[in-house]
């Protein structure tokens, strides 16, 4: 059994105040924890207070991007070993908002998550289809394209080291969640595309969901085979729902 990862992402939120505040709440409350894994990937300038204040508890440390390159003039960017200095475990690539706002494509993520790794952490890989194109009917293409178009560039082996996060982008901050069918069915296509090159690595890869999950519904998405937990950007706003989504993940996989 996959233990559980359950990984907020604050995005661009927050203020000192407000993130030592969220950082000492979810270190409270998560103590109990033995079988979840918990991590909070947290804007740049908290990663410090990040450091600091996880110290000593089992919640990881996460960002939300890295550069393309390891260092040098790159202005405005920040390097996987820099985030690895401050105590990173994870990072996000490719979110879809990343891809919308800032152009990523398969190339540029591809090249982020060799840095990543590089860098000794370990990358949480965005993909998602819009509503568009799953009314369309082209959810599996985009979804494969998304898959293929890193596998041919960083190799399957890299993805022993990888978590995938599927976040359907209409899902996204909508308050619409997938439902536990249908995130199901799309977490066992990407683990199948992955089987078909590598068997164990498809085994052991960690499939998270993303796009609304709040306490209410994180149980029976949590609760389906493939999903091996979830990507929180909204609830983890707040310590009291992304511990309850902690603790869904911790009482399923008890
Ligand atoms: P959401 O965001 O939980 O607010 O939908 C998830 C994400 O974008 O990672």
């Amino acid at each position: 059994m996959r233990q559980p990862l359950i990984a907020g992402n604050w995005k661009m939120n927050g203020s000192k105040s407000s993130a030592e505040a969220l950082l000492n709440g979810v270190v409270a409350g998560s103590g109990g924890l033995s079988k979840t894994e918990v991590a909070v990937c947290v804007p740049f300038p908290y990663l410090h207070l990040g450091e600091q204040l996880l110290a000593g508890s089992s919640v990881r440390l996460g960002a939300q991007n890295l550069c393309t390159e390891s260092g040098g003039a790159f202005t405005g960017e920040v390097s996987g070993s820099m985030l690895a200095d401050f105590g990173c475990r994870y990072v996000i690539c490719g979110h879809s908002e990343r891809r919308e706002y800032y152009g990523e494509n398969e190339a540029s993520i591809a090249q982020k998550l060799t840095r990543a790794t590089e860098s000794g952490l370990t990358p949480i890989l965005c993909v998602g289809e819009t509503l568009q194109q799953r009314e369309a009917g082209e959810m599996e293409p985009v979804i494969a394209a998304q898959i293929d178009g890193v596998v041919e560039r960083i190799g399957i082996e890299a993805f022993a080291g990888i978590e995938i996060a599927y976040e359907p982008v209409w899902a996204i901050g909508t308050g619409k969640t997938a439902t536990p069918e249908q995130a199901q069915a799309v977490h066992a296509y990407i683990r199948g595309r992955i089987a078909a090159l590598n068997g164990s690595i498809a085994e052991k890869l960690r499939i998270l969901y993303g796009g609304s999950m709040k306490p209410g519904n994180a149980a029976e998405l949590l609760a389906q085979p493939d999903i091996d937990g979830g990507l929180i950007g909204g609830a983890s706003l707040s310590a009291d729902d992304f511990l309850a989504i902690c603790l869904a993940g911790e009482q399923l996989a008890a």
